[in-house]
């Protein structure tokens, strides 16, 4: 079997051009440029680079919030415009960047999180929704009690962050497009959540595309990494590959940090 019919997700040849100014007749941005990587059943590939390089642009046209200038996204072989919108969130879900765009603000939580079940193919009891809900949020070490009754603007950025992987995990797709989803919580929660993800991908089989501007997360959850430059990947390859052998100079210009990250790695996971 070779790599491209074991990959779950594909990307070929993806492009996005967005043009700026009035009637778009102003500066073209190519925030996405000939990109192509696939994704592999319960791996967790990392996608590395500076801000603006076009990672959460990727992630925008992956879940469908985008369509491309050229280039085509699979699904199991099937090019996922023409997956049923509804068919393909099941499948595929994001935790992005920032969480109070993802909900609802004049909804309390509870209504936002239940109505995940309208992805359902089948009705799900009030019962089994309740459980649902409870289960997935003392998972993420939130109090039921605590966050249902609440507006999102009553909550902090970290509370909503652990809020949309709860909401992910009602869900429970087969790949996770994870936006620099520890962005807003404090060191000691940053690694229950990064345990959460390693779990997914290896106790559930899950596939996790984990998006990070931070090297030593990158490197502590993945087994395989994707360097971004410029809206183009400059570097592809194991975890160990890239930190031992780095090929584009702006990949080791972010390795030259590496003795620092290994001092990293003892203070936030000890
Ligand atoms: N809707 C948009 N309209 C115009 N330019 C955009 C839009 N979204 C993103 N960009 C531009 O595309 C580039 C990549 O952005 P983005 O994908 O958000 O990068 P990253 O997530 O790596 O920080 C940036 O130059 C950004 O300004
Ligand atoms: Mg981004």
């Amino acid at each position: 079997m070779n790599m491209k019919e074991e990959a779950l997700l594909r990307v070929e040849n993806l492009t996005k051009i967005f043009k700026t100014g009035f009637l778009g007749k102003g500066e073209k941005i190519i925030a996405v440029n000939d990109v192509s990587f696939f994704l592999k059943k319960g791996e967790v590939l990392s996608l590395i680079g500076e801000s603006g390089s076009g990672k959460t642009t990727i992630a925008r046209l992956i879940l469908k919030l985008l369509k491309p200038t050229s280039g085509r996204i699979y699904y199991e072989d099937t090019d996922i415009w023409e997956i049923s919108d509804k068919a393909y969130w099941r499948k595929v879900q994001a935790i992005f960047q920032d969480p109070y765009a993802s909900f609802n603000s004049f909804y309390k939580v509870e209504r936002t999180l239940k109505n995940v079940f309208k992805l359902f193919p089948d009705k799900v009891s009030e019962g089994e929704k309740d459980k649902k809900v409870h289960e997935a949020l003392e998972k993420i070490g939130l109090n039921p009690k605590e966050v249902l009754g609440k507006h999102p603007f009553e909550l902090s950025g970290g509370q909503m962050q652990r809020l949309l992987l709860a909401r992910c995990l009602i869900i429970d797709p087969e790949v996770i497009i994870a936006d620099e989803p520890t962005s807003m919580v404090d060191a000691s929660m940053r690694v229950i959540l990064l345990n959460i993800f390693k779990e997914l991908s290896k106790k559930a089989d899950k596939s996790i595309i984990f998006i990070t501007h931070d090297i030593s997360q990158a490197f502590y959850i993945s087994d395989r990494v994707l360097v971004m430059y410029r809206g183009r990947i400059v570097e592809n390859g194991p975890v160990e590959q890239i930190l031992f052998s780095p090929q584009h100079p702006y990949t080791k210009r972010l390795i030259s940090d590496v003795p620092k990250l290994h001092e990293k790695f003892k203070f936030t996971l000890t």
